[in-house]
């Protein structure tokens, strides 16, 4: 599209408080359609005539907006009048709010001005066109948001009516080259939840629990006298005590400051969110009732794809758990958890959990934005950017990791995230876009190793959080050069086989491949921690794999059919050991309750996935106040197996997207029944196995031809309903 808009600002600067933007205008003949265009230097919310255009929660969403700024296209055509008002109200944003929190000052905004750029194209009956766009003919007026940001929340003043001035706006000149069509999903408000209790702590402290764990915000009904207030605070859990606890928020405020007006009146905020289970109501004018509260879970509008249940409730929370990590930290990006000072799209966190993900919900689309800023954020010399978009100050360490490096696990975003997307949804579109940006990791590595065929000498986030290293370091025990290098050559695997399934040559990325193993082999031969252990057997890099899983295998027993990975073992670590024959000791972890393990969570009341094992500890005291998130996806990576192990349903490599499954259910004596269904873009692919008669029975689904492995017998079907 051809923009004629340029971006407009308040001509003086209205400080902290959102500026709403205006335009009158009049349509005087019949209308055939009427469009807009719209971005902003900030977050958005429009309206014509009094009505919200759209239910886009958040747009233009966030991308790396010197290189990608989303405009979203909206027919207004049912709106339309004779005369007509036009009005844009802009937030901070991620545009121009503190990001990363904990690394910079809290009163660090960006530079740049709340600034917005919409056209109207109008076609009339007639057949002439008319356009509206921002110039300095627009005005702009005080909105009643005084304060708004990511982190800290919103002050809002119900009381104003600076709404009605027209203060003068001035043309902003700011480049239109980075203006791109909207990519991704919009994000929209989804499910309302109604308290589900209400109590007065030992504090005193008047709380709501909504009973989960979400990502939005909160609707208010107020009875009030002008000028009264009402005040409130966020929160994911109580303290041992049961009182109000968010210290783990750290710098991020997460509060709504209401000033009320006269009369009953309802109020939600715009333009921000938060990660929150609980309110806490420090101030509040009047009785409380809590069925004058509601929470909003606002996130990307991706399509539910996924089911998992199964005989034991605890495993059913679980599922419920991880889907509801997903909700809440897929609000435009994948982040890290919703809540504190970060909301980041950290690499790692997403690469570790983009199987799930793309079982749980359909993020092609998801990805695909996400991807394309991960391409235009990498580094000349390849390096990937800890987080994406990257709003890491240039010369900070996070964790002792120099931003301008890349860490493995984390950078390897670049290549497995592609991969997964294609071997899920089947369209080769995604290797097209990343191929480049994958082939620049792998040689960033190559350029950057102080061993040739290894990663050596890189600074890395290890095994992020394991339990077997020093709880200070946070990175685990395991060598961080084996991570390195087993990353290095699993990638590398897979950008031969991106490059093949594109029609490139990849002799020499397979050769490379090839050399990193062999060069693996000699420089670590032998494994330590169950982290080593589990990547040595699922990047193929040990050639004894019996020992090697014998060896995983003891270590759990003598640990007490215990974990002690952390982000980078996680993962992989029931599939290590179903791959090798130990599927009853992947199910004995999955099924653990004590301390650490997934479903100790849920013995602790977890409602998501926790960034800790021991978020909450067996006496209910907490873990650390600096890096404890209760809704850290990044864990709940293990669904990936129930799907693909217990329930058995697989993709095919040379058949991506589900044209071709492999249907393998394992099942267990602890469980009387499993089911799993996954909507490919073939039709459903489920897996049902339940006790029958003193016998094992098995239901397969399938909308494709499939090989179905039961009971050491193979089975090669067409599409339709089997029973074995
Ligand atoms: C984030 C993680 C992330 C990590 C890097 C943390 O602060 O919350 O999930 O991957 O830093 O090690």
């Amino acid at each position: 599209m051809t923009w004629y808009a340029e971006y407009i600002t308040p001509t003086d600067s209205f400080g902290e408080i959102a500026p709403i933007f205006k335009k009158n205008f009049t349509c005087g003949k019949k209308i055939v359609k009427a469009t807009l265009y719209i971005t902003a230097i900030g977050v958005y919310e429009a309206r014509i005539n009094g009505s919200r255009v759209g239910d886009f929660i958040m747009a233009p969403g966030w991308t790396v907006y010197n290189k990608r700024l989303q405009y979203q296209q909206y027919d207004i055509t049912p709106y339309i009048k004779e005369d007509n008002t036009f009005t844009v109200t802009v937030g901070k944003g991620w545009y121009r709010s503190r990001l990363a929190g904990w690394l910079r000052p809290v009163d660090e905004g960006s530079s740049l001005p709340p600034a917005v750029i919409a056209q109207i194209e109008i076609a009339y009956s007639d057949g002439t066109r008319e356009t509206v766009a921002t110039d300095n003919t627009w005005t702009a007026a005080r909105s009643p948001i005084l304060f708004c940001d990511i982190y800290d929340g919103v002050v809002y003043d119900a009381t104003s009516t600076e709404e009605n001035t027209d203060l003068p706006v001035k043309v902003f000149p700011l480049d239109k080259g980075n203006l791109i069509p909207q990519q991704g999903e919009k994000v929209i408000e989804q499910e309302r939840l109604k308290p589900f209790r209400y109590i007065v702590t030992p504090k005193g402290e008047r709380v709501i629990d909504f009973g989960q764990n979400l990502t939005g915000y909160i609707e208010f009904t107020v009875n009030a006298k002008a000028g009264d207030r009402v005040s409130i605070s966020h929160a994911e859990i109580l303290d041992k005590d049961g009182n109000f606890y968010n210290e783990n928020y750290r710098s991020a405020k997460a509060k709504i400051e209401y000033i009320c007006r006269d009369g009953k009146q309802t109020f939600k905020p715009t333009l921000t969110f938060f990660g929150f289970q609980y309110i806490r109501l420090d101030e509040f004018p009047g009785e409380v009732n809590p069925d004058d509260f509601t929470a909003i879970a606002v996130y990307s509008d991706m399509k539910k794809t996924g089911t998992l249940a199964s005989s034991n409730s605890m495993l059913n929370r679980l599922f419920s758990n991880i889907f509801w990590g997903q909700k809440g930290n897929f609000l435009d990006i994948p982040t890290d958890c919703p809540q504190r000072d970060e909301r980041l799209g950290w690499t790692g966190d997403a690469q570790v959990f983009v199987r799930t993900a793309s079982y749980n919900y359909d993020v092609e689309k998801f990805f695909t934005k996400w991807l394309a800023d991960l391409a235009a954020e990498q580094g000349e010399d390849g390096h990937v950017p800890h987080v994406i978009p990257n709003v890491l100050p240039d010369d900070s360490d996070v964790g002792t990791v120099s931003v301008k490096r890349s860490s493995a696990a984390w950078g390897d975003a670049a290549v497995i995230c592609p991969w997964q997307i294609y071997l899920t949804y089947g369209d080769k579109t995604i290797l097209e876009n990343q191929y480049d940006s994958m082939c620049r990791w792998i040689d960033y590595i190559t350029n950057n190793t102080k061993d040739a065929y290894l990663w050596t000498g890189g600074k890395h986030y290890g095994d992020w959080l394991a339990l077997d290293g020093d709880i200070k370091s946070r990175r685990g025990a395991s060598n961080e050069d084996f991570i390195a290098s087993v990353y290095y050559a699993y990638s590398t695997s897979l950008v031969a086989k991106a490059g093949k399934v594109l029609g490139r040559d990849v002799t020499e990325y397979e050769k490379l491949y090839k050399k990193i193993v062999m060069q693996i082999r000699k420089a670590f031969p032998t494994y330590k921690t169950q982290t080593e252990h589990v990547l040595a057997l699922y990047f193929d890099i040990a050639e004894d794999k019996k020992a090697v899983a014998d060896s995983l295998a003891q270590m759990i027993r003598d640990n007490d059919y215990h974990l002690s990975t952390g982000f980078v073992g996680t993962p992989y670590l029931l599939h290590a050991l179903s791959d090798n024959g130990y599927s009853d000791i992947a199910y004995s972890l999955l099924l653990q309750d004590t301390f650490p393990s997934w479903l100790f969570s849920v013995k602790m009341g977890a409602t998501t996935v926790w960034e800790h094992w021991d978020g909450i500890r067996e006496d209910g005291s907490v873990w650390d106040s600096m890096m404890n998130s209760y809704n850290h996806y990044a864990y709940g990576a293990v669904a990936d197996w129930v799907y693909g192990v217990a329930a058995g349903i697989q993709t095919v490599e040379n058949a991506p997207g589900f044209e071709k499954i492999v249907f393998a259910p394992t099942p267990d004596d602890r469980l009387d029944w499993l089911y799993a269904s996954i909507e490919t873009r073939f039709g459903t692919a489920s897996s049902r196995w339940y006790r029958f008669e003193g016998k094992l029975r098995y239901e397969i689904v399938t909308p494709s031809p499939a090989t179905v492995h039961i009971d050491g017998k193979t089975y090669h079907v067409e599409r339709g309903t089997y029973i074995f």
